[in-house]
């Protein structure tokens, strides 16, 4: 069982898959192209369920600019961008996995509205115009620099927008005192500091990896 469908069984991953909107072709094509060329690395995309999920988000909150933290070779900035009706931002440090990105949103028909900044996402936040709003962010690379990247999102979502943050489960193993790794703590640090904010209402929930939601307050 992949970390991204939790305590599923196979089968009940397969069901809720099979009985949801999606995944498309392209989508398909790079879920499988991704696991291909990167092996291991492919378990990092978002499942499939996920990328409704996010897509249906998008479009209920009806956001319209988004900003992607952590793209990999880019499925969920796929499925983000399809659910906004504005432009999004997409951090990454890495050129070989974002390359994969570019030629799906070129596919996708979404390149003139996906910019790709690369270099380590903390310093292209502070980077951006003091005015730089979003509507919704997504939370999704390395695990210890969950916190800053809250603290540099929170003030650029708008009231009522979102913000989401994944393997916030952790492969379900956040409430496991014994599992003591680096990753799992940074985890429940975030989590801590985020359930604490005055700034958000929030609740984790038990797709994929684990997703905090999170609604910027007024
Ligand atoms: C879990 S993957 C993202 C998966 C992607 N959201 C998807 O669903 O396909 C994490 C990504 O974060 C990127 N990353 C790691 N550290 C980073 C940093 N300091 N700044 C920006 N990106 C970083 C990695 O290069 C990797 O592509």
């Amino acid at each position: 069982m992949t970390r991204r469908s939790g305590r599923l069984t196979p089968e009940l991953h397969d069901y809720i898959v099979a009985h949801g909107t999606g995944p498309d072709d392209l989508l398909r094509e790079l879920a499988a192209e991704t696991a291909e060329r990167f092996g291991d690395s492919a378990g990092m995309q978002i499942g499939p369920e996920q990328g409704t999920f996010m897509t249906l988000l998008a479009r209920v909150a009806g956001a319209r600019d988004a900003v992607e933290v952590g793209t990999f070779t880019g499925y969920s900035s796929i499925c983000l961008a399809r659910g906004i009706r504005g432009r999004m931002l997409c951090c990454d440090v890495s050129e070989e996995w974002t390359s994969v990105a570019r030629r799906y949103w070129e596919r996708a028909g979404l390149s003139d509205r996906i910019e790709l900044r690369l270099g380590p996402a903390l310093e292209t936040l502070r980077g951006l115009p003091g005015d730089t709003r979003f509507d919704l962010a997504f939370i999704d690379a390395d695990k210890g620099g969950y916190v800053g990247y809250w603290e540099e999102l929170v003030p650029r979502v708008r009231p009522g927008g979102v913000l989401l943050a994944d393997n916030t489960l952790w492969s379900y193993e956040v409430a496991d005192e014994s599992r003591q790794d680096e990753a799992v703590r940074a985890i429940r640090a975030f989590n801590g500091h985020a359930a604490r904010d005055a700034r958000v209402e929030l609740v984790i929930l038990p797709i994929g990896d684990g997703l905090t939601m999170a609604r910027r307050l007024e």
